[in-house]
C-alpha cells in the first residue's frame, strides 16, 4: 500500500514552497497558516510573510499590531497571534523537545514540525491523512506524510473521491463509495466570527472609540489578546 502511494507521489507531488526547506521556523509558519486556510490562498501569504520576517528572531521582534495586520484575511486571527508568541518563546529559549509547549501548537502541528523540520518519525494526522487511513484501513508510516496530504487534497476527496485516479484503489475497501456532505459551521458561529473579523479590520486601520464598535466582538477579541481597550479607546496591542 505505502509503496504504491510513494511511487504515485514521486510523479504527482505538488511543488509547494514550504517543501523546499527544512527550516523549522518556515515550516511552522506554513503549518499554522495551513491549519484552516487552503493551500492556494496560503502560498502568496507564506511567501510575503517570509520576506517580511525571514527568521524567528525577526518575527519575535515585530509588534503584535504588525503581526495582526499581516495576518488579515487568513482567518482565525488568534492563530497569527499565537505564531508570534511561539516565535518569542523560541527566540528566547530555543525549540523545546516537546513542541506542544509552544502557544497554539497542538499534536498535529507538533508532529508536522517534528517530521518536516527535525526529521523525527512522527505522522501528522490532519483531516486528509485521517480520511485516507480510515478509507484504506491502512496505517501509513511517517515517511508517507506529504504523500498522504496530497492524495487527500487531490484524489481521496471528502465527498466524491476520484477512485479512478487513485494509486491505492486496487487494494482499497472503500473504493467507489460516496459520502454525505460534512456538517457545516452553524449560522451563529459563522456570523459571530464575521462580526469579530469586521471589528478587528476596523481597529487594524486605526484606533477606534469603543462606542463605535460591536461591543461583544470587542470583548471577545480583547479576551484573546487581539485588541487592547484603554479608557474608551480600542487599538491593536502595541507590544
Ligand atoms: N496541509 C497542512 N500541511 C500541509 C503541507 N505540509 N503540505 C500541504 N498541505 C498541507
Amino acid at each position: 500500500m505505502e509503496q504504491a502511494l510513494l511511487a504515485w507521489y514521486a510523479d504527482h507531488a505538488r511543488d509547494l514552497p514550504w517543501r523546499r526547506t527544512r527550516d523549522p521556523y518556515a515550516i511552522l509558519v506554513s503549518e499554522v497558516m495551513l491549519q484552516q486556510t487552503q493551500v492556494e490562498r496560503v502560498i502568496p501569504r507564506y511567501l510575503a510573510w517570509r520576506q517580511r520576517w525571514p527568521t524567528v528572531e525577526a518575527l519575535a521582534a515585530a509588534s503584535p499590531a504588525d503581526v495582526i495586520r499581516e495576518w488579515q484575511g487568513l482567518g482565525y486571527n488568534r492563530r497569527g497571534l499565537n505564531l508570534h508568541r511561539a516565535a518569542r518563546a523560541v527566540a528566547k529559549h530555543g525549540w523545546p523537545d516537546d513542541l506542544t509547549e509552544l502557544p497554539g501548537i497542538g499534536p498535529y502541528t507538533a508532529a508536522a514540525l517534528a517530521n518536516f523540520a527535525f526529521g523525527r518519525g512522527e505522522l501528522p494526522i490532519d483531516t486528509n491523512v485521517s480520511r485516507v487511513q480510515e478509507r484504506t484501513g491502512h496505517t501509513f508510516s511517517p515517511r508517507a506524510a506529504q504523500a498522504l496530504m496530497d492524495l487527500g487534497a487531490t484524489i481521496c476527496l471528502a465527498r466524491i473521491p476520484r477512485c479512478d485516479k487513485c494509486p491505492l484503489a486496487a487494494r482499497c475497501p472503500s473504493r467507489g463509495r460516496r459520502y454525505e456532505p460534512l456538517r457545516r459551521q452553524s449560522r451563529f458561529e459563522g456570523s459571530f466570527r464575521q462580526r469579530r473579523a469586521a471589528t478587528l479590520r476596523l481597529v487594524a486601520t486605526a484606533e477606534r472609540p469603543l462606542g463605535e464598535l460591536d461591543q461583544e466582538a470587542v470583548e471577545s477579541l480583547r479576551a484573546d489578546g487581539l485588541v487592547t481597550v484603554a479608557g474608551k479607546r480600542v487599538s491593536l496591542p502595541a507590544a
